[in-house]
């Protein structure tokens, strides 16, 4: 269909004076009594173009349906400057009806809440806060493309049927053919009559097949769906989110450490150079001082410090927690707050995490008591990365795998890579929804992902 985009013509001062077919979707618009103005979005910009309506031209029945809420149109008309600075409007000449819109369209002119848009995800895409969310997830994911990309790795495809649950948190759906049977008579039996003759489960993490493309690779990193059947119903936990999971072979905790903060700067400092209008919509409207923000983790270090020493700084902090501070706690919510939005007031990473509350895989620590393991938290989010030197030593590893009670026969392959050429290598994982919501101050992970899918929410 012969048309050309809108930001085109924004954008470019030369369509000035020139006759122009486009088409796009009624955002808003304004009758009076000898003209009518549209707010015409076609999705290549945040910004919408106001096409005007001489009524010489188009009578009343004629502009009704073009003028409707929602409606879909296309028109031909000379390009003139607009009243805003840097503006351009469409003098409309023609125009064609191309899906009619009415009444019950369920946007209409008012700020909506976030709550009322999450019950039609399907249609708060056409505002300009999820324009803008959209927008910006799709440059963000080209940005860590574009990171890896130019700094050597390998992009790899990991499935998403597996039999390993790599954090070992019991939060792996089941993929199964099998329903519901009295007949089966045991758990055993069960698993034989199923698709894969043996349990199965929607990834958690892509890491572990990771570890195996690493360790020929080189540097690799996996960008896809991982699913977790989380319990809680949190602002920041999805049933199925992005992650971002680099591996590197003879790379140590810091080095990892290292890597992970580059990648960091490097796609905040891409989203401020390419998605200017939708953070200063941001700004102005979810987060004030986004901007700011952005640019001072562009530009500063981020912190460091040891989870023994981090313990020491709530301790001191005198705040209540529902949590009590003592050494072996996991850190909550509430924790990993207070150390980034009210301590470091920046990004830090907590290092040497308690070997019993972090995963199988993690490097163990001369101490014996703690892993080479980190959390990167940020002020308003908290933890946005996972990290960690992996366990190199199949001594340790399978002692590891034993004690907590897991199946060794799971993890002969992954047990393989450390009697085979075991090399020093570590990785960590980034939620893309987390990631999101500290760049766009979105404060739902719903409201940062297509179609959410949380505890009993299916849409
Ligand atoms: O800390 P996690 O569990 O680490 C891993 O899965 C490692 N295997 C990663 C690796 O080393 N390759 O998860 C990594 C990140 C978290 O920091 C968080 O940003 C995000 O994934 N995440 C979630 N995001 C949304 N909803 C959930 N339920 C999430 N669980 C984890
Ligand atoms: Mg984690």
């Amino acid at each position: 269909m012969e048309h050309i985009d809108l930001h085109k013509i924004e954008a470019d001062g030369s369509y000035i004076g020139k006759r122009v077919t486009v088409c796009g979707w009624i955002r808003t618009s304004r009758d009076s009594k000898n003209v009518a103005f549209a707010e015409l979005n076609d999705g290549s910009a945040l910004q919408h173009t106001q096409v005007v309506f001489d009524k010489a031209v188009f009578d009343d029945k004629a502009l009704a349906p073009l003028l409707a809420l929602g409606a879909a149109v296309r028109v031909t008309g000379t390009v003139v400057e607009g009243m805003k600075a840097e503006s351009v409007e469409i003098r409309a000449e023609s125009a064609e009806l191309l899906g009619e819109s009415d009444q019950s369209y369920p946007l209409q002119k008012k700020r909506h809440t976030m709550e009322y848009l999450r019950t039609i995800p399907h249609l708060r895409v056409r505002t300009n806060t999820f324009n803008a969310v959209f927008r910006v997830r799709s440059e963000l994911s080209y940005a860590i493309h574009e990171y890896f990309h130019r700094n050597g790795y390998y992009y790899v495809h990991s499935p998403i049927i597996t039999g390993s649950d790599c954090e070992g948190a019991g939060e792996v759906f089941k993929v199964t053919t099998v329903g519901f049977d009295r007949s089966v008579k045991s758990e055993d039996e069960y698993n034989k009559k199923d698709f894969f003759g043996r349990p199965a489960g929607l990834t958690v993490s892509g890491q572990l097949e990771g570890e195996v493309m690493a360790a020929a690779l080189g540097k690799i990193y996996t960008f896809g769906p991982t699913f977790r059947a989380e319990n809680s119903n949190t602002p920041r936990h999805a049933a199925e989110f992005w992650q971002v999971e680099p591996e590197v072979a003879f790379a140590d905790i810091d080095d990892i450490i290292g890597i992970a903060t580059d990648m960091i700067k490097s796609i905040i400092a891409h989203i401020l150079r390419e998605c200017r209008p939708e953070l200063e919509f941001f700004d102005a409207r979810f987060e004030n001082g986004l901007i700011k923000k952005l640019q001072h983790v562009v530009d500063s270090e981020f912190a460091r410090i040891d989870y023994s020493d981090a313990l020491e700084v709530l301790k001191k902090s005198g705040k209540e927690f529902v949590y009590p501070v003592e050494w072996g706690l996991d850190l909550q919510t509430e924790h990993e707050r207070y150390l980034t939005d009210e301590h470091f007031k920046k990004p830090v990473f907590v290092v040497n995490y308690p070997r019993k509350i972090k995963s199988f895989y993690m490097k163990q620590n001369p101490d014996g008591k703690t892993v080479a393991a980190t959390d990167l938290l940020v002020p308003g989010v908290g933890e946005i990365i996972g990290c960690s030197e992996r366990e190199s030593d199949y001594e340790k590893l399978f002692n590891e795998i034993k004690s907590r009670g897991m199946k060794l026969s799971d993890y002969a392959n992954y047990l393989d890579l450390r009697k085979y050429g075991s090399v020093p290598h570590s990785g960590f994982g980034l939620g893309l929804e987390r990631m999101m919501m500290y760049v766009t101050g979105m404060t739902n992970i719903r409201d940062t992902i297509m179609f959410p899918r949380t505890k009993n929410e299916l849409r």
